[in-house]
C-alpha cells in the first residue's frame, strides 16, 4: 500500500506528544486521589493499560455464556414469521430456502411460512376465548417481566467484573430486548386485552430492580428467571406456543449466569450471610408466593394447578439460591416445608375438601428436552445424579434425567 505522506513539523508533534503525557500523568494522579477520598474520580471499571475491564478477561465466562449465546442465537423471523420481524440476513433466508430444497413437497407445505393471518386463525381453532384470556394472562405476567430482565440485565453489565462476564451480559440484554419485543408481539396476535402487572409481580420486579449489585443477580437470575423457565416450561408444548422453547433455552442460560459468575468471582462470606441481604432475598420470593392464587382461575383454563406449579417454581428457586450460595434467613429445605405448610393452609381455606398435597415436589413442566435442561440448570451435574440415586416420591424421573442438554452449566 502506497500512502501520500503529509508533511508534519516533528518539533510540533513532539511537544504535543509531551504535554499530553504530562496532561495524563496530572489527569490519572488527581483522579487516583480523588478515587482514594471517595470523592469522585475515575468512573469505568476499564484498564486501558491492560486492554481489559478490571476482574481480568473472564475467559470461561466469556466461551460459555457470550460465545454460545451467539451460537444458540435465534431470529423471530425464521422461528415465528407470522410475528412480522425481519431479522434475518440475507444469507440465513438463503440458507434456509436452499435447505427446503431438498425436502419433499409435503415437508415443505408444512415448513412454508405461516402468515399472521394465519396464525391467528389457528390461535382461534385451538383455543376459545377464555382460554386465549388465560394465556395472555400468563404469557404478558413473563412479558412485563422481560421489560424489568431488560433493564436489569443492562445494570448488572455495570456490575459484574471481568471482561468475559461484560460480554455475558451483553448478550443477556440483547436477549431479554428480543425476549420482550418477540413476546409482546406473540401477545398481540391474540387480540384480546393485555392485563397490567399484578401487584405482587410490580412489587417483585421493582425489588428487583432496586435491589443492590450483584444481589439484582439473585432477584432477577434466580427468582424471576426461576419463575420464567417454569411458565416457558409449562406453556411450549401448546398449540402456536413452540416459540417458546427458545425462550426457555435461554432463559436456561441465563439462570446458569451466577453459578458461571461466582466459581470465578466468589460470592463473599458476608455477602452471602449478612442477615439484611438474607432478608432482602426472602423479601423477594415472598410477591412470589403471593403470586401463586392470582394465577389460580387463568392456570385453570389451561388444566394446570396453580399451586403445583407454584410448588415447583419455589422448589427450583430454592435449588438454585442454595447451588449459587445465596444464603436465605432459614436453610433450603425449611423453606421448602413452610412453603408446603402455606399452601396448603390457603387450599384448605379455598378449596372445599381440600386433602393435604407435597406442592413442593410437583413437576409443571413438559416436554422431556425442558425437564432435562431444567435438571441441569436447577440441580447441577452432582446433586442430578444424587438425585437420581434417591427418588423423591411425586416427583417426576425426568426431571432428573442426565441426557446431553444445551445448558452446560458445568462446562
Ligand atoms: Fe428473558
Ligand atoms: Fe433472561
Amino acid at each position: 500500500m502506497q500512502f501520500v505522506k503529509v508533511t508534519v513539523s516533528p518539533t510540533t508533534t513532539r511537544a504535543v506528544r509531551r504535554v499530553e503525557r504530562s496532561l495524563n500523568w496530572a489527569l490519572r494522579r488527581a483522579d487516583a486521589a480523588l478515587e482514594r477520598l471517595h470523592l469522585g474520580g475515575k468512573k469505568a471499571p476499564y484498564d486501558d493499560l491492560r486492554y481489559e475491564f478490571f476482574g481480568g478477561p473472564g475467559e470461561g465466562l466469556r466461551t460459555k455464556h457470550y460465545d454460545k449465546s451467539l451460537r444458540l442465537l435465534w431470529k423471530a423471523e425464521e422461528h415465528a414469521p407470522y410475528l412480522g420481524f425481519r431479522d434475518c440476513s440475507s444469507s440465513e433466508n438463503q440458507r434456509r430456502e436452499l435447505g427446503q430444497l431438498s425436502l419433499s413437497e409435503e415437508e415443505q407445505v408444512q415448513l412454508a411460512r405461516m402468515s399472521s393471518a394465519e396464525f391467528k386463525a389457528l390461535l382461534d381453532r385451538e383455543y376459545s376465548l377464555r382460554e386465549k384470556q388465560a394465556l395472555v394472562a400468563l404469557l404478558s405476567a413473563i412479558g412485563h417481566g422481560e421489560a424489568y430482565a431488560w433493564l436489569v440485565s443492562a445494570q448488572l453489565l455495570a456490575a459484574v467484573k471481568s471482561t468475559g462476564a461484560r460480554a455475558a451480559l451483553s448478550l443477556q440484554v440483547l436477549e431479554e430486548a428480543k425476549h420482550f419485543l418477540v413476546l409482546r408481539e406473540l401477545v398481540r396476535a391474540f387480540d384480546v386485552p393485555i392485563p397490567r402487572l399484578s401487584a405482587p409481580e410490580y412489587v417483585l420486579l421493582e425489588r428487583v430492580l432496586k435491589a443492590q449489585g450483584l444481589e439484582k443477580l439473585f432477584g432477577m437470575n434466580v427468582v424471576v428467571e426461576g419463575i420464567a423457565l417454569g411458565l416457558f416450561g409449562m406453556l411450549s408444548h401448546l398449540p402456536g406456543m413452540e416459540i417458546l422453547r427458545l425462550f426457555h433455552l435461554d432463559e436456561s442460560r441465563h439462570s446458569a449466569l451466577p453459578s458461571n459468575y461466582f466459581r470465578e468471582f466468589p460470592l463473599s462470606a458476608q455477602a452471602r450471610k449478612s442477615p439484611r441481604k438474607r432478608l432482602g432475598r426472602l423479601g423477594m420470593i415472598l410477591p412470589a408466593l403471593a403470586l401463586i392464587p392470582t394465577l389460580e382461575d387463568d392456570m385453570a383454563e389451561l388444566g394446570i394447578d396453580a399451586f403445583d406449579f407454584g410448588g415447583a417454581v419455589v422448589r427450583k428457586i430454592a435449588q438454585l439460591a442454595e447451588r449459587n450460595g445465596f444464603d436465605l434467613p432459614i436453610p433450603t429445605q425449611a423453606l421448602l416445608e413452610r412453603t408446603n405448610d402455606l399452601l396448603n393452609a390457603y387450599c384448605a381455606i379455598a378449596r372445599p375438601g381440600h386433602e393435604q398435597k407435597r406442592f413442593i415436589e410437583q413437576e409443571t413442566t413438559r416436554g422431556e428436552r425442558e425437564l432435562s435442561i431444567e435438571g441441569e440448570v436447577f440441580l447441577g451435574k452432582r446433586a442430578r445424579e444424587d438425585a437420581g440415586r434417591i427418588q423423591t416420591p411425586g416427583r417426576n424421573p425426568s426431571l432428573v434425567a442426565t441426557s446431553r442438554t444445551t445448558v452446560s452449566t458445568d462446562a
